[in-house]
């Protein structure tokens, strides 16, 4: 049985104080979930969450890093800076990168071979948009986003994977995949992961959905058969609603 997996994705928001802050209040109404619940948290708030979520049952993930160890790269974190102060999980490939910053599915191959080779677990995204969506190659996108995100990557680091489908159509607009057309594209992404892996490997992988899930919806969605969880952006900054999902 896959477990469920569900993660936050605070984006650039949340001052220090705000990160203890929240992570102190969001600790007690958690830690009986038999979820796992990560805070993809800004890079600045990282250690102070690591320490805030100490002892507890809520792990730590950044939201984006360099493919390389070190180097001439103004402005970048590696994969090793990550783990050496206990972070778990990394986002890699969000759309929002893809969009702003000029990520690629090849830097998104190069960031999730190098989050594995320093011992993190990647959080690979991958969706449509609308407009791929509404002429008919949403699927052919996805699967293809997947197969490229993985290249090089073998069987036995797929245990250290999790993926997430986010339509971008549906990242913070309020509009929600449904629940059935969330679900065949996480399946269409978890075939894609057979036929390069094999079965086994496509039955445990963890894939999230992400986009406008909140707490109204997330129990619809988490209930369906290949939705694993989910990557949660606007609705993940409020400790209520956010403790509420991870209960759904
Ligand atoms: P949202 O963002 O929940 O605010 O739509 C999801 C995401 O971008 O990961």
């Amino acid at each position: 049985m896959r477990r469920k997996v569900i993660a936050g994705n605070w984006k650039m928001n949340m001052l220090p104080n705000e990160a203890i802050s929240f992570i102190e209040q969001f600790t007690p109404l958690v830690k009986d979930t038999k979820n796992e619940v990560i805070l993809c948290v800004p890079y600045i708030d990282l250690f102070y969450s690591l320490l805030t979520a100490q002892n507890t049952n809520i792990k730590i993930g950044a939201q984006n890093m360099h493919w390389e160890e070190k180097g001439a790269y103004t402005g970048e974190v590696s994969g090793q800076m990550l783990k050496a102060i206990g972070v778990e999980y990394v986002i890699i490939g969000h759309s929002e990168r893809r969009q702003y910053f000029a990520e690629t599915d090849e830097t998104v191959n190069k960031k999730t071979k190098a989050a594995l080779s320093n011992g993190l677990n990647p959080i690979i995204c991958v969706g449509e948009t609308l407009e791929q969506r509404e002429n008919g190659t949403a699927e052919e996108v996805i699967t293809k986003q997947t197969k490229l995100a993985l290249e090089g990557i073998s069987k036995e680091q797929m245990e250290n994977v999790i993926l997430a489908y986010e339509p971008i159509w549906a990242i913070g607009t309020g509009k929600t995949a449904t629940s059935e057309d969330a679900n065949n594209s996480i399946k269409a992404i978890r075939n894609k992961v057979e036929e390069l892996y094999g079965k086994e490997t496509a039955d445990e992988i963890i894939i999230l959905y992400g986009g406008s899930v909140k707490a109204e919806n997330a129990k619809e969605l988490f209930s369906t058969t290949d939705i694993d969880g989910g990557l949660v952006g606007g609705a993940s900054l409020k400790v209520d609603e956010f403790s509420k999902i991870v209960s759904a």
